[in-house]
C-alpha cells in the first residue's frame, strides 16, 4: 500500500522542510479523495469569502492534505462561478418546484429574492454533493491504481536485485559486486523492468557480465538468449549466470557476429568502442535480424549532455579505458543513430533521462514494423 507520509518525506528544516510536508501529507487514495471532495464542495457551496478558511479548518479537524483541500475550492474561480450560480439555483428550482426560473434579474426580483437564496443554497448543495463526490471517487481511483503500480514495480525491483544476487552468488568477487552495483544504481534496468520486451530470442550486443539477458529472463525465463562481448572474463560471469537458461554466449566482436533473428535486441553502450561506419553497418545488421514487431533497445552516451556528458565520458575512459575494442571510446549523437534506424525501416523514439549515477544517457527504441499485423 501507498507509504506513511512521514517515511516518504522525512523531516527538513525550514520554510521548504514546512512545505514539502504539507504537500505530502495524508495523500493516501482515500484522504486525498477525501481532500478533493471536500474542497470542491466548499467551494460551490455559497459561503463566499470563507471558502478557503472554512477549507482550511476542515481539512486540519480531519487531518486531509490542506494543499489539496485548498486547491479543490478553486473550482470557485471567476470564469466558472458564474455557471456554478446559475447551475445552483436552478437545480434548487428544480428540487424545490419541479420548474426553471427565468434568469432576468427583473423577475428574480419580481418573485422574491429570499425564495431564490433558499434555491442556490439548496441547489448548491446538491450540485456540490454531485461535482464533489465524483472528483472525490476519480481521484481515488486514479491513487489507487497508482499506488496498485507502485506496489507492484517496488516488489518487482527488489525479486529482481534478489535474483541478480542469487545468480551472480558463485561469480569471482569483482565481478559479482559491479553487477550488484550496476544493477542497482544504473536506472537502465528500472526502464527495461518497466518495458514491454516482447517475445522470441533475445540478443545483448557487447552483453557485458550479461546483466541485461539476465533481466530479460528474469522477466520470462523460456526465451533463447544470445550475447557476444570482447571480454572473456566477462563472458565466463554472464555464462556462469545464466546457465540455468537457453543462453548462448560466445566471446566475439560485435562488428562480426552473426546476429540471428530475434525478437530483442540490445546494444547497450557498446556503439562507442567501434567505429562509426561500423556503428552504421551494425545497427544495419540489427535492424535486419529484427524479427516483424521485434524491438531494438540502443543505449548511448548523450554527447549533448553538457557536463554530465563529460562525466560520462570520462568514465567510460576509466572503466573500459582504450578497453577491449583497442579504441577510445567516441559515440555520435543519438540523433544521428535515430536517423540510421528510421533509414533501415524502423519507427524510432528517443528518450533522455537523469540516472542515480552522475551520467547522461539517451535510451531509442527501435520498433521493426510487424506487416502482417
Ligand atoms: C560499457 S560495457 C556495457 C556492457 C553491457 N552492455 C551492459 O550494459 O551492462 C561495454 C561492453 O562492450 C564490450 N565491447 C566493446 N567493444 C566491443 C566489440 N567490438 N565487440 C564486442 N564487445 C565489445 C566491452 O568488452 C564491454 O563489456
Amino acid at each position: 500500500m501507498s507509504e506513511a507520509p512521514s517515511a516518504a518525506c522525512p523531516d527538513r528544516p525550514g520554510l521548504r522542510g514546512l512545505l514539502r510536508r504539507l504537500m505530502t501529507e495524508q495523500l493516501e487514495p482515500g484522504r486525498a479523495a477525501a481532500a478533493v471532495a471536500l474542497g470542491i464542495t466548499l467551494g460551490i457551496v455559497p459561503i463566499y469569502g470563507l471558502q478557503s478558511v472554512v477549507a482550511l479548518a476542515l481539512a486540519t479537524l480531519f487531518r486531509l492534505n490542506r494543499p489539496l483541500t485548498l486547491a479543490g475550492t478553486f473550482i470557485n474561480i471567476p470564469p466558472i462561478q458564474p455557471l456554478l450560480v446559475i447551475g445552483s439555483l436552478q437545480l434548487g428550482h428544480l428540487a424545490m418546484g419541479g420548474t426553471l426560473v427565468s434568469l432576468s434579474p427583473r423577475e428574480l426580483l419580481a418573485t422574491g429574492v429570499g425564495l431564490h437564496v433558499v434555491a442556490l443554497f439548496i441547489g448548491s448543495v446538491i450540485l456540490s454533493a454531485a461535482v464533489g463526490g465524483s472528483a472525490g471517487l476519480a481521484t481515488y481511483v486514479v491513487l489507487r491504481r497508482r499506488a496498485a503500480r507502485a506496489d507492484l514495480s517496488r516488489n518487482e525491483a527488489r525479486r529482481w536485485r534478489r535474483h541478480v544476487n542469487r545468480i551472480f552468488a558463485t561469480a569471482p568477487i569483482w565481478d559479482r559486486g559491479f553487477v550488484r552495483w550496476k544493477t542497482r544504481l544504473d536506472r537502465l534496468f528500472d526502464l527495461l523492468l518497466a518495458e514491454e520486451l516482447g517475445t522470441g530470442p533475445v540478443v545483448d550486443l557487447g552483453c557485458g557480465h550479461g546483466a541485461g539477458l539476465a533481466l530479460v529472463a528474469f522477466r520470462d525465463p523460456h526465451r533463447v538468449l544470445y550475447g557476444c562481448d570482447l571480454s572473456e572474463r566477462r563472458i565466463q560471469a554472464a555464462r556462469r549466470a545464466l546457465s540455468g537458461y537457453d543462453a548462448r554466449i560466445s566471446v566475439a566482436d560485435v562488428r562480426t557476429f552473426e546476429i540471428p533473428e530475434a525478437g530483442l535486441i540490445l546494444v547497450l553502450d557498446v556503439l562507442q568502442y567501434i567505429g562509426d561506419a561500423e556503428q552504421a553497418a551494425l545497427l544495419a545488421r540489427c535492424a535486419a535480424a529484427l524479427s516483424p514487431g521485434g524491438l531494438l533497445i540502443l543505449r548511448a552516451p548523450d554527447t549533448d549532455g553538457g557536463l554530465l556528458a563529460k562525466t560520462t565520458a570520462w568514465l567510460d575512459r576509466l572503466a573500459l579505458g582504450l578497453g577491449a575494442a583497442g579504441t577510445a571510446p567516441a559515440g555520435q549523437p543519438a540523433r544521428v543513430y535515430q536517423r540510421l534506424l528510421a533509414e533501415a525501416g524502423l519507427s524510432v523514439t528517443a528518450q533522455r533521462y537523469p540516472n542515480k549515477l552522475p551520467l547522461a544517457h539517451v535510451v531509442l527504441r527501435a520498433r521493426k514494423p510487424d506487416v502482417a499485423a
